[in-house]
């Protein structure tokens, strides 16, 4: 029999956010879809996350904005898209007569535009659920960033929640001190599944020119470099909540993403990988079928946590070191 790889992101929300398998691309890394419907069989992913959306069209940095490092990349794109009413006249009717499952990546400096996005977004069709990207300066807080304050993090969930029915997805960002209390105020504030990790801040400095190489200064660090800390994250989160988490961070093979089950995460999400390999994402769902096939499980959902501790007594140590350790 071939193993059950499907999962259910919003187990308690009413509209569901089925896919049939764990393997999502991840946001500002596949476009809107349709820049890879040429390249590989889009309509076969778990489902896939657009480009982040804010409320006013955005050209982004200026370049150089993206460049090498050990093991990674960074990135300074500064979320160029065409602003949420540019976005809305060319994507949702599309996606409509798609199979898979597209999930809108929004970003915005304040509160009331996360949510005025998600309103708009709430009457679209062809769109299964909202991925809320917390790693954003809040502009009414002197520029600190949403996702580093557990209040901030839940003021947002909360008024995307009251603005929408669809499924609600919060990205964390890595900055926060402790992960686990930012994940439990957005739950309680509404959020049907939680993502992570988004990129770690980093520089690069070109000793020639003595000068940093990204024109914005600094940029995101995704990739490779940052899986041991993702993992680490993703265990120390689905140790904490109920909903379901979305690992991500440096997946290139199968290994990796099953690093990231065992951890705890329902579903991943890969990134930087497409860069180099676009065919990564469908060959990840046939390797995690065949893998599974192999190693005598009937169903994904078997081995999400298996890397937990079983005892509530180990558990809760686990947890406190793995909290300790993010301090
Ligand atoms: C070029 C680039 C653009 C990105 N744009 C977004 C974005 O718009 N919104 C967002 O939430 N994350 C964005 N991310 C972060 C990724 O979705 C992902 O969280 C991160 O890169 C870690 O996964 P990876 O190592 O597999 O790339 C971007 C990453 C890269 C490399």
């Amino acid at each position: 029999m071939i193993p059950d790889c499907s999962v259910d992101l919003a187990p308690t929300n009413p509209r569901e956010l089925r896919l049939r398998n764990p393997v999502i691309a991840a946001s500002g890394c596949f476009g809107y879809g349709i820049e890879y419907s040429g390249v590989i069989d889009v309509q076969r992913l778990g489902a896939f996350v657009s480009k982040g959306i804010t409320p006013r069209a955005r050209a982004g940095n200026p370049m150089p904005r993206i460049t090498e490092t050990p093991a990674g990349m960074l990135n300074a794109i500064g979320l160029q898209n065409p602003g949420i009413r540019g976005f809305v006249r060319k994507y949702p009717r599309l996606w409509e007569q798609w199979e898979v499952p597209a999930i809108v990546n929004i970003s915005a400096e304040a509160v009331e535009d996360y949510a005025m996005m998600a309103r708009i977004l709430d009457e679209q069709p062809g769109i299964a659920a909202i991925e809320v990207n917390v790693s954003c300066p809040n502009v009414a807080q002197g520029g600190f960033c949403f996702g580093w304050d557990p209040e901030m993090s839940a003021d947002v969930t909360r008024a995307v929640r009251a603005a929408t029915s669809l499924p609600l997805i919060v990205k964390l960002s890595p900055g926060a001190i402790d992960l686990a209390e930012v994940a439990l105020a957005v739950e309680a504030a509404g959020a049907d599944a939680i993502s992570m990790i988004n990129t770690l801040v980093g520089m690069t400095i070109d000793v020639r020119s003595r000068r940093p190489v990204l024109a914005n200064l600094t940029g995101g660090l995704s990739g490779p470099a940052i899986r041991p800390i993702a993992v680490r994250m993703v265990y120390q989160v689905a140790a904490a909540v109920r909903v379901p988490v979305i690992g991500m961070g440096g997946i290139m093979t199968l290994d990796d993403a099953l690093e990231f089950f065992l951890a705890g995460a329902s579903a991943v999400q890969v990134g930087t990988a497409i860069f180099t390999q676009p065919g990564v994402l469908i060959r990840l769902i046939d390797q995690i079928v065949a893998w599974l096939e192999r190693n005598g499980f009937d169903a994904l959902s078997t081995i999400v946590g298996m890397a937990q501790p079983t005892s509530p007594r180990t558990h809760a140590r686990n947890l406190a070191s793995a909290r300790t350790a993010a301090g």
